[in-house]
């Protein structure tokens, strides 16, 4: 029954997330598995960052050289040859290579985009034998290919015809390898053609099938690998090329609306096609469906994002991993799972699925021998087939008909090993480095579509995120991405520039616990400088704990300045502390106690950027200390020496004569004002703007634009609240299932952490100097002084005219203030913990513990829920506009 009541409302709540802004994701509290990534970069703080850009755009295709300390990059009408110790270095060789303007106005012709598509995007770049190089471009839509000769970095000879090797049109997924003079690739090619995976050259070139039964339905490809599983086989088996795509679903999918799957085929590579039966088509394509799911939620992430191959010390133990997105394109949502190749050939080597009635079904029948789709190995030679064109046709009409595999391929652990929400990835690459503690620690590197770069690490199968980093301004795609060993490197390929980023930076972190609790392994504290463990080889004295993040650090919680501040009784003040890791919680003591308490009457709240003093009394004098919390270790931030002033002066300074009292009568006026005494010289503050007429009309405006802003806020988090409120209430607490960020468990569950200052207009302003806050610590210091104060109504007495607040940074390329704005005490049944972060927007949840532990109602199938918003949505169009891409 209180379903029945609760769910309407609750898809409401839903939809109402939906709407560009009022959330950062249409769900509150979905997975456990979603984690926040630890420090926050802004592209102005990247250090040892290089980049190489030109009057190119579209810097798609990477190929790294390191033997030779190349990069060879595939733009749009160009490719270069970059040095990998220096990208920025200039003079590089270049290759020029655009599509003749005949070429463009065809192109146009077909109703193709001249400012996108009708150029030469290069789609391959791969090493052909020792001294060339082969490359595809799309060329207007007219695919054209050619070898480089490596050593002048120009076309040794003509062009060759491209249509069988490269699709036509840019943007779509394409997968192409060249293996000791073979060429692999697919595609959908052609507008019209099916999606086919070839073998180009050399004679005679395979496809795949399409009748009876079509090997491939709208495929999407991504990637590709050779496995040499031939090297010290015991069967003579041969080396295998996997192509990993999504594509139409063929078998019964658990919801109508999911229609993707994704997938992994291979072929042989000593495939020669069969005699009659199957002539010039593979005889080894299988495939199989790769799984990422969040069981707990029977949550399908069906869509193949990228691939990374790590190749183990033998074929048998290699890994792979995938990005994974929802179907849905308007929800951001990014799953890694792992896979590893026994797996995947254990499916392989399972039962095949066959079509019955128009439906896939498991094959249950028997099975011809020598088994089909297998490479030819010593089994086939014994019994006289020495290549695949001397196999029986029933083995082959067997194969024609069971492309699939029954069995899936599920991610190591049956689960992922990330899931984020609000972020999509879209590329990644994996790296493994050994730690001061001797085990070998994997770190991903993961893409976003707005150009940002996840660093995380895996520790006993839970990953952290230790760092995000803006890696470009301007937000795009990252489209590819290759590790240097021998520089250290990550290079990132976007459409505006190629980046070389280092693989860490340690000198980032200016403390040991900072150092510590990054749990970079890539670095450790010396005593005095966070330093990259691999430039020492005395690591003996070395600070590191991978494992926990916590240990090893002396408990000295170091020094820091004191500020003080001397303000009005009533006054509200808040005493800034920014905290640098998004992991961590502030937490004040007043002369050595802790502050407890949110609730109003307490006269104070903390929030993400401060303490804030609520009407301040005389008797909330003294030392304030922040710290920062994280997994049990309190690091001293800030300290404040406060003094209230008993009875402030009732006669209002005044501030010019033509000042009207009802210009900010009841508005709350922002006013920033450094304070105190200070022990730095502060760096020289913008001069104040004279309080002439234009700057009261401007201060008015503001006032009008905040009290507006407020008030719609307003408007839109009671409606929320209610919302949330009324589905809290019918649903009764015990549905409530308990989230705990990793090693973080709250005692003080249930309280409501805020951002201290309310509006919109403050906030917004106040993270952008978060974000500004995080640069440097020259600029921490700019701002660490001043402090914002919320004066009820008329002048501030015995202020001086405030100057104007500090110029703000450009704007950030992810707004999203829209979410989370709590503005006062709310009940316990609201989330415990809100958090948002400059870049991307991150609001953790933490509920009160469940006692019962059973799952939610609301939140047990996503899917369904996924579902039926977008059922609703098609009907109504709420919702033109992805979620995510709005701003306030
Ligand atoms: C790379 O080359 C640029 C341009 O010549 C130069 O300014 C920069 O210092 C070089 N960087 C390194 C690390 O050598
Ligand atoms: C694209 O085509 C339009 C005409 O359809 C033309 O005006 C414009 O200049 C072309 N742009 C480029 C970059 O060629
Ligand atoms: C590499 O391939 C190119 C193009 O086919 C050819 O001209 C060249 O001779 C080959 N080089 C070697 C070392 O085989
Ligand atoms: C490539 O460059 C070399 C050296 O400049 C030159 O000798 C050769 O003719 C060039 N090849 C072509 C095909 O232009
Ligand atoms: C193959 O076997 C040889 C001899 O046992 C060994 O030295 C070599 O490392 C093996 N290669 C691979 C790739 O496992
Ligand atoms: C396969 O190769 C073996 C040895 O090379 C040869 O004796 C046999 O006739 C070949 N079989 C076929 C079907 O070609
Ligand atoms: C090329 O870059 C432009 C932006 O500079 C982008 O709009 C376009 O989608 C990119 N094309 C491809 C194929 O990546
Ligand atoms: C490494 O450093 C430690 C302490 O700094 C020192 O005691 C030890 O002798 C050093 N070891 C070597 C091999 O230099």
């Amino acid at each position: 029954m209180e379903g029945h009541v609760s769910l309407p409302l609750t898809l409401l709540l839903l939809l109402l997330c939906s709407l560009p802004g009022v959330c950062g994701f249409p769900f509150g509290p979905v997975l456990d598995l979603d984690v926040t990534p630890r420090t926050t970069i802004f592209s102005q703080g990247l250090l040892g960052c290089q980049r190489f850009s030109s009057r190119s755009q579209n810097y798609s295709i990477l190929l790294l050289e390191e033997d030779n300390g190349v990069l060879y990059v595939g733009a749009r009408g160009a490719l270069y040859a970059l040095d990998t110790a220096n990208v920025s270095k200039p003079g590089n060789p270049k290759i020029d290579w655009e599509a003749s303007a005949e070429q463009k106005k065809q192109c146009l012709n077909k109703g193709k985009n001249n400012q996108t598509e009708c150029y030469n995007h290069i789609r391959l770049l791969q090493r052909y034998n020792e001294t060339h190089l082969y490359v595809c471009g799309t060329h207007a839509f007219r695919p054209l290919c050619a070898y480089i000769d490596v050593e002048h970095f120009n076309f040794s000879s003509g062009f060759e015809e491209g249509r069988d090797r490269c699709p036509y049109d840019p943007a779509k997924g394409y997968a192409g390898l060249i293996v000791d003079g073979e060429m692999f690739s697919a595609s959908q090619y052609e507008f019209r053609s099916s999606p086919d995976i070839r073998r180009n050259f050399p004679f005679p070139t395979l496809r795949t099938e399409e009748a009876p039964t079509r090997w491939l339905l709208e495929a999407d490809f991504v990637g590709s690998a050779l496995l040499k599983e031939s090297t010290n086989s015991s069967v003579g088996d041969d080396d295998k090329i996997y192509f990993f795509f999504t594509e139409r679903s063929q078998e019964q999918m658990a919801y109508p609306s999911q229609t993707r799957v994704a997938r992994v085929a291979r072929v042989c590579k000593g495939d020669w096609g069969g005699q009659r039966t199957l002539q010039r088509k593979w005889t080894s394509f299988l495939k199989a469906r790769l799984v990422c799911s969040v069981p707990d939620y029977e949550l399908q992430l069906n869509v193949l994002r990228s691939v990374f191959v790590l190749q183990g010390p033998d074929v048998h133990n290699s890994v792979f991993y995938g990005v994974f997105g929802l179907e849905w394109k308007n929800i951001k949502a990014s799953a890694v799972c792992q896979y590893s190749f026994a797996d995947m050939q254990r499916a392989f080597e399972g039962p095949y699925m066959e079509v019955h009635d128009s439906k896939w079904r498991e094959y249950t029948g028997k099975v011809p021998e020598p088994r089909p789709g297998s490479c030819i190995t010593d089994v086939h030679r014994s019994k006289g087939i020495n290549s695949s064109r001397d196999l029986p046709d029933n083995v082959l009409t067997f194969a024609r008909r069971h492309p699939l595999m029954s069995t899936q391929v599920h991610p190591v652990g049956g689960r992922p090993l990330l899931f984020k929400r609000s972020v999509n990835y879209v590329k990644m690459a994996v790296h493994r480095v050994e730690a001061l503690d001797g085990l070998v620690y994997t770190v991903l590197f993961l893409g976003t579509d707005e150009g940002w770069l996840h660093r995380a690490v895996e520790v006993r199968g839970q990953m952290h995120i230790i760092e995000e980093l803006q890696l470009f301004e301007r937000p795009q795609p990252v489209d590819s991405m290759v590790i240097s060993q021998r520089q250290r490197s990550l290079f990132v390929g976007s459409s505006s520039a190629v980046l070389r980023v280092p693989l860490s930076s340690c000198r980032r972190y200016t403390s040991c616990f900072d150092c510590v609790l990054s749990r970079d392994p890539f670095c450790g504290w010396d005593g005095a400088l966070c330093v990259d463990i691999s430039s020492l080889t005395n690591r003996s004295s070395l600070i590191q704990d991978v494992q926990r993040g916590n240990r090893g650090c002396s408990n000295s919680l170091g020094a820091v300045a004191e500020r003080r501040r001397s303000v009005m009784s009533g006054d509200d003040v808040l005493l800034q502390c920014e905290l640098r890791s998004n992991l961590a919680v502030p937490r004040w003591t007043l002369d050595g106690r802790e502050l407890q308490g949110y609730g109003l009457d307490s006269g104070h709240r903390v929030g993400t950027d401060g303490l804030l003093l609520i009407g301040a009394r005389p008797e909330q004098s003294g030392e304030y200390r922040c710290y920062a919390a994280e997994k049990d270790v309190w690091a001293l931030v800030r300290t404040y020496s406060v003094r209230v002033q008993p009875d402030p002066p009732l006669s209002v300074v005044p501030t010019s004569p033509t000042d009207t009292p009802s210009a900010t009568s009841t508005t709350a006026t922002l006013s920033v004002s450094t304070g105190g005494p200070t022990e730095r010289p502060l760096p020289s503050p913008p001069a104040p703007l004279p309080p002439g007429p234009e700057f009261r009309t401007y201060r008015r405006m503001e006032a009008m634009y905040i009290s507006l802003v407020a008030v719609l806020s307003g408007l839109c988090l009671v409606l929320t609240v209610v919302l949330l409120y009324v589905s809290f209430c019918t649903r009764g607490a015990y549905q409530r299932r308990k989230y705990s960020q990793q090693g973080q468990a709250e005692p003080g569950a249930g309280r409501l952490e805020l951002k201290t200052i309310s509006s919109h207009c403050n906030g917004r302003q106040d993270s952008r100097r978060g974000a500004r806050r995080s640069l440097s610590a020259s600029n921490m210091d700019q701002l660490g002084d001043s402090f914002l104060q919320i004066v009820p109504g008329g002048g501030s007495p015995g202020k001086s005219p405030p100057p104007p607040a500090p110029p703000l940074p450009p704007p950030l390329p992810c707004s999203e203030y829209a979410s989370s704005e709590y503005t006062n005490g709310m009940s316990a049944t609201l989330p415990s913990v809100l958090r948002k972060m400059n870049g991307n927007s991150y609001v953790l949840l933490r509920q009160q513990a469940d006692p019962e532990g059973s799952t939610s109602a609301l939140y047990h199938s996503f899917t369904e829920e996924l579902n039926r918003i977008l059922e609703k949505r098609k009907h109504i169009q709420l919702d033109p506009q992805p979620p995510d891409e709005s701003s306030v």
